[in-house]
């Protein structure tokens, strides 16, 4: 739908309006509080993460593939310390060179981008050797009924949520694509039914066997 009427007028304002929660907040907070140096972030949106980077993150490169985002970011990143530089692009074709990065980080993010393992093996490649990859994903339930509701209401959360799938299964994803699981913590958002909020908060590290 990338490039749609709703793409550019409607879904970036949805998108700021559901996902700038307070408790979403908290969430963001834990999971980039690891990060430093010179950090690449997959899915930039409207910037909600960038007021929970820590003060060891003094540069970020922001990808994402809808222009209506980074404009609609451009007031976070004007009240920020950190040197934002944006790029409108998939994060399925970096034009990084290999070993760029000390983290790349995704939130809420990898259920929509197409070719999801071909992103994968980007932010791999560009992560420099024990580079690391931090993520806050929502995706596939443990629970046999939520995914069955997952699988039936995926063709309309498509649409809705611009190409966002409710079934990937965010940790294998991760480790099929030369990576070492080092953290993973599981758990449902509070007051977002179950189909939508069984999330995947994980660290990751480029494993050393990848060519
Ligand atoms: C649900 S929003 C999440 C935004 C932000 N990461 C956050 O946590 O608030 C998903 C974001 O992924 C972006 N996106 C979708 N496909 C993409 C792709 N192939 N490459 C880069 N970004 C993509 C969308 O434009 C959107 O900004």
């Amino acid at each position: 739908m990338s490039g749609s009427f709703y793409s550019k007028f409607i879904f970036p304002y949805l998108c700021e309006l559901t996902m700038s929660g307070k408790s979403l907040s908290t969430f963001r907070l834990d999971t980039l509080q690891e990060t430093s140096g010179q950090v690449l972030e997959i899915g930039f949106g409207t910037g909600l993460n960038l007021p929970h980077y820590p003060d060891s993150v003094y540069e970020i490169d922001a990808v994402d593939v809808n222009p209506q985002m980074h404009h609609l970011a451009q007031k976070r990143i004007a009240n920020s310390k950190i040197i934002v530089t944006n790029y409108v692009l998939s994060g399925e074709q970096l034009p990084m060179d290999d070993a760029s990065y000390d983290y790349v980080t995704c939130t809420f993010t990898l259920c929509s981008i197409p070719d999801v393992k071909q992103a994968l093996s980007e932010i791999n490649r560009v992560l420099k050797p024990g580079g690391v990859f931090v993520f806050l994903e929502h995706g596939l339930s443990d629970v046999k009924s939520v995914q069955t509701w997952q699988h039936r209401l995926n063709p309309l959360q498509k649409r809705i949520g611009d190409g966002c799938h409710l079934n990937r299964k965010i940790d294998d994803l991760v480790q099929d694509s030369s990576f070492v699981l080092t953290s993973l913590n599981r758990f449902q958002l509070p007051s977002v039914p179950r189909f939508l909020g069984h999330c995947y908060q994980g660290i990751a590290t480029k494993s050393q066997s990848k060519v």
